[in-house]
């Protein structure tokens, strides 16, 4: 087996939603889940056979080329491995670089910052590293990355930390606009399940339209408004009542919650 193409990879934290989700979509690219370690505390479950499960963090990385921490941030301090001359890799929200390379002992560490929908390969996941990870460590990220959908390396850390509040909440958006329109049509008596049906088709028909045409959706909108249609009356209204202001209202929370993330600068 040749670990350029196929590396040993760890997972920490691999039974738990991003971790579990990252194990499936390697395997489903192709790599063998012989490849695979990964760790949890509770009772080892049987989903991924041919992987190894431990508890024991530092067999983990000791036996990895590469090892991915995806704990939660809280559950980060309570974690000691040794990783020197590995490459690290990060999904976890908040935690800086420079703390994952002084807590592991390797320079070669990356954040990734996946969201909720690698579980079915349609996540976008940014990423960032330190000046020490060489170009076959960014053809093993890329590796990761293009098997949980697509996603792109930013020059700045600080990138990585806005986009958490961003990409990283996946779903969490679209859910909640869904959600308002599904409320609005109950309220004008249509059927709670035609009105889920309609806002969930939105949202699918909405994704497949831009992942076709690779439309600007600025673009989209100025093409509606210019028709001067329904859609347009919606649109105008909704930024005349503030839609733009809240969704920046709601960004800039999110990054500030993500600056807070980290266990040392937790507030109580
Ligand atoms: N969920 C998202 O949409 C999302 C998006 C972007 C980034 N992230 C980041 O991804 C990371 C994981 O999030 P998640 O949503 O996957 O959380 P999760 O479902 O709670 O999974 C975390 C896993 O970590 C395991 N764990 C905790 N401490 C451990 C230890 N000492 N040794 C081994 N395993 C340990 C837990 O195992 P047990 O169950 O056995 O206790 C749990 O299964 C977080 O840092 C989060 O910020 C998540």
């Amino acid at each position: 087996m040749d670990p350029r193409i196929d590396p040993r990879l760890g997972i920490v934290g691999g039974n738990g939603w991003i971790g579990g989700a990252l194990a499936r979509r390697l395997v489903a690219s192709g790599l063998p889940p012989e490849r695979l370690t990964l760790s949890c505390r509770g009772t080892p479950p049987d989903w991924l056979p041919g992987a190894t499960w431990t508890h024991d963090n530092q067999a983990l990385t000791d036996t990895s080329d590469v090892v991915v921490l995806s704990v939660r941030p809280p559950d980060w301090s309570a974690i000691t491995l040794a990783a020197p001359s590995k490459l690290v890799i990060s999904v976890m929200a908040g935690i800086p670089l420079a703390d994952i390379a002084e807590r592991t002992g390797t320079d070669r560490v990356v954040r990734a910052l996946p969201n909720a929908a690698a579980d079915v390969g349609a996540s976008y996941t940014p990423w960032c590293a330190t000046p020490a990870v060489t170009k076959a460590d960014r053809a093993t990220v890329r590796r990761l990355v293009d098997a949980c959908g697509t996603g792109d390396e930013v020059p700045r850390e600080a990138d990585i930390d806005y986009l958490t509040g961003h990409s990283g909440t996946g779903p969490a958006y679209p859910a909640l606009l869904a959600t308002a329109l599904i409320r609005d049509a109950v309220a004008r008596g249509i059927a709670a399940d035609v009105a889920r049906r309609a806002a969930v088709g939105i949202l699918i028909g909405t994704g497949r339209l831009f992942e076709k045409t690779g439309e600007d959706p600025a673009d989209t909108v100025a093409a509606f408004v210019d028709y001067r249609g329904v859609t347009a009356a919606a649109i105008l209204a909704m930024r005349a009542a503030g839609f733009d202001t809240v969704v920046a209202a709601g960004l800039a929370a999110a990054l500030e919650k993500s600056a807070t993330l980290h266990p040392a600068k937790e507030t109580p």
